[in-house]
C-alpha cells in the first residue's frame, strides 16, 4: 500500500486479493503459448505493475487518440448518462487500471452510491481505489484484485447490497473489448450481461475503424511507450519465469490487418536465437514473431451486432465528431 495513501479513506476502503493469477498460471500460459506455430502470449500478462505503470504513459502519447478522445465524449455526454442511470448508481469497472475515466463518470452521475474497481493487478487498482475514495468521501469504495476473463462471484464484492437498490452500470471504457478475439469478446460480453439486472447498462467503449496509417501509430508511438509495453513482457517472463530471453533480439511491430479489422502486435525476432524459460528450451527464427495483442476495431454496426449476439440490447450510442471512437449503452435482452 503506498505510504501516501490518507488513513481515513485506506481504512474506508476494502479489498479483494484473492483472485489473483498465480505464477503457474503465468508459466503454464507461457509455456503453451511459445509451443504454438504462430507463438502468442496472452495480453492480460502485460499488466503486472510495471506494465500497468508503462500502459499509462501510452494513453497520453499524442499518437493515441482513444484515451483523450473517450474522455471528452464522456464528458459531452455525462448529462445523458446522468439521467439514464437516475440517482444512487453504483459502477462496477472490470479492467480499472488508474481509474482515470471513473472520476468523470462519477462526477456526471447523480449521487453515486459506490463503486467497484476491479483489475488484475491489484497493487494498481487499490491504490487507484484509495485516491478515489479520499476525493468522494459520500462514495463506497471497493477494489478487487481480478481478472475478468475468470468467473466471480459479485455477492463476494465490497459493496452492502443495500447500495444495489439503485441502477448498477457495469463500465467497460477503453475498447478493451476490442483486445479479445471476436469469439471471446462475445464470451466476455455474455459474462458482463450475466452481471447485469433489468434496468442495468453496460456502459462500453469500442474503437471506430479508420485509416491504417492512423492506427499504426497509435499502436507505435514514436515515444515507444508501446514498445516498452511489449518488452516488459519478456522481462516480465525473465524474471518471474526464470528465462533467458534477450530483448536486444527483438523489434516491436505493429501491424494493421483489414480483412480482420485490428491492429496486430507482435514482437519479432531479428535474428535465430535459443532462450530457455522455465528449464525448458525454445528457439525462434529471424523474423518470426511473438504475437502479444490484437486490438480489434469496429463499426458502430459491427459492433452492435455483436452485443445483440450476447444477449444485450442497444439503448443508445455516442461517437466523437470525427467518428474515432464510440461509447455504447446496452441494457440486457433475452439470454442469446
Ligand atoms: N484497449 C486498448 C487498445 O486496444 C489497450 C491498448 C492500447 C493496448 N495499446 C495497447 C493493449 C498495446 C496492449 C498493447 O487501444
Amino acid at each position: 500500500m503506498p505510504d501516501a495513501a490518507p488513513a481515513a479513506a485506506a481504512s474506508r476502503l476494502a479489498f479483494f486479493e484473492d483472485l489473483h493469477p498465480s505464477t503457474s498460471d503465468f508459466r503454464a500460459d507461457v509455456l503453451e503459448g511459445l509451443t504454438k506455430p504462430q507463438k502468442a502470449i496472452a495480453p492480460k500478462y502485460f499488466y503486472d505493475a510495471e506494465g500497468s505503470a508503462i500502459f499509462d504513459r501510452i494513453t497520453e502519447a499524442d499518437e493515441y487518440y482513444i484515451t483523450r478522445t473517450e474522455l471528452a465524449l464522456l464528458d459531452r455526454i455525462g448529462p445523458e448518462l446522468a439521467k439514464m442511470a437516475g440517482p444512487g448508481a453504483v459502477v462496477m469497472e472490470p479492467g480499472a487500471g488508474s481509474s482515470v475515466k471513473i472520476r468523470k463518470l462519477i462526477d456526471a452521475l447523480d449521487a453515486p452510491a459506490g463503486y467497484a474497481g476491479m483489475d488484475i493487478s491489484g497493487e494498481h487498482v487499490r491504490a487507484a481505489c484509495e485516491a478515489l475514495a479520499a476525493d468522494h468521501p459520500d462514495l463506497t469504495v471497493g477494489a478487487v484484485c481480478h481478472d475478468f476473463t475468470r468467473p466471480i462471484d459479485l455477492d463476494a464484492l465490497p459493496l452492502p447490497p443495500a447500495l444495489s437498490e439503485g441502477c448498477r452500470i457495469v463500465f467497460f471504457p477503453g475498447s478493451t473489448i476490442g483486445n479479445f478475439e471476436l469469439i471471446d469478446a462475445l464470451a466476455l460480453l455474455k459474462t458482463l450481461r450475466g452481471w447485469l439486472r433489468e434496468n442495468d447498462a453496460l456502459l462500453i467503449g469500442a474503437d471506430l475503424r479508420k485509416s491504417g496509417e492512423v492506427l499504426e501509430a497509435a499502436y507505435d508511438d514514436a515515444g515507444r511507450a508501446t514498445a516498452d509495453f511489449n518488452f516488459n513482457l519478456l522481462t516480465r517472463i525473465n524474471r518471474e519465469l526464470g528465462g533467458d530471453l534477450d530483448p536486444e533480439g527483438f523489434e516491436y511491430v505493429a501491424h494493421w490487418n483489414p480483412y480482420r479489422s485490428r491492429v496486430e502486435m507482435y514482437l519479432q525476432a531479428v535474428r535465430d536465437m535459443d532462450f530457455t524459460v522455465s528449464g525448458r528450451r525454445f528457439n525462434i527464427r529471424a523474423e518470426e514473431t511473438i504475437h502479444t495483442e490484437n486490438s480489434h476495431k469496429f463499426t458502430v454496426d459491427t459492433f452492435q451486432d455483436l452485443a445483440r449476439r450476447a444477449g444485450l440490447v442497444p439503448r443508445a450510442h455516442w461517437t466523437d465528431e470525427a467518428r474515432a471512437f464510440s461509447t455504447h449503452w446496452l441494457v440486457r435482452g433475452p439470454e442469446a
